[in-house]
């Protein structure tokens, strides 16, 4: 049974002030109930902002760096000094500017070969992430326009065993390798956070959450259970 909520905020910068106050309690909830806070971070664009208001004092002040721990959602194959890297992004905009300390960030080891950084990543999470499938207390996501997640892309999935937490694949799509939660490690999550604005994926959101279920095509349809963190100007076609 699927479950999805939507939270519609009026702009992209209240939804960044929105999304930031659920996380801090997503945090509060975690550290009260099991000492720590495992967060997965989402990559692209669209965390910036988000990371940029937690990284600001009145913010940053209200998580517990000392017990929170991030990871990745995903990983572009490539140096952690790259632009691409979802690393260095959350780096430069939060991570380098709170006390968190150094063993409690993640980073996915892309000096690794691929697959081995998927598999050395996943004994990881099975060995620091508690509860039952490694169950994340709070995973952030994005959504691309083709209905991609994570880097779990259309036309990209039927490689993927289902016991596997952690993967690593070429996405012709994008020509490039990925490294990425699996939907079962998503789907063992707590909370599942999307995060998704602008015009340009009005339809797209209108397809994953009202449309006919594709998840080969739409692979953010693979979320079972989701807080939909949305923008008017993303939502516009959930409402139509
Ligand atoms: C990545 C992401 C990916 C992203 C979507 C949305 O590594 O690129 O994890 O899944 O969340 O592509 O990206 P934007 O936020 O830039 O639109």
């Amino acid at each position: 049974m699927s479950s999805h909520t939507l939270r519609v905020s009026d702009t992209a910068e209240a939804l960044t002030g929105d999304a930031a106050a659920r996380i801090v309690k997503c945090a509060r909830d975690a550290i009260a109930g099991r000492g720590t806070f495992h967060w997965a971070l989402s990559g692209g664009g669209t965390p910036r902002a988000l990371f940029m208001l937690l990284a600001m004092p009145e913010w940053a002040g209200r998580v517990d760096w000392k017990r929170t721990h991030v990871w990745w959602s995903d990983e572009r194959y490539v140096p952690p000094t790259h632009s691409e890297s979802n690393y260095r992004m959350a780096y430069e905009t939060l991570l380098s500017k709170v006390p968190i300390p150094e063993a409690n960030v993640h980073r996915v080891g892309t000096e690794l070969g691929a697959e081995e950084a998927a598999a050395e990543y996943e004994t990881q999470i099975r060995l620091q992430v508690p509860g039952v499938g490694h169950a994340f207390d709070l995973v952030l996501l994005g959504m691309g326009e083709d209905g991609h997640t994570a880097s779990l892309f259309p036309g990209s999935l039927d490689d993927i065993p289902a016991e596997r937490l952690v993967y690593a694949h070429w996405i012709p799509r994008v020509q490039a390798k990925r490294i990425t939660f699996t939907p079962t490690l998503i789907n063992a999550a707590a909370t599942v956070m999307f995060i998704v604005t602008g015009a340009a994926k009005a339809d797209i959101l209108c397809r994953v959450l009202c449309g006919p279920r594709d998840p080969d095509q739409l692979p953010a349809q693979l979320v079972e259970r989701a807080e939909w963190w949305l923008d008017a100007a993303a939502a516009a076609g959930l409402t139509r």
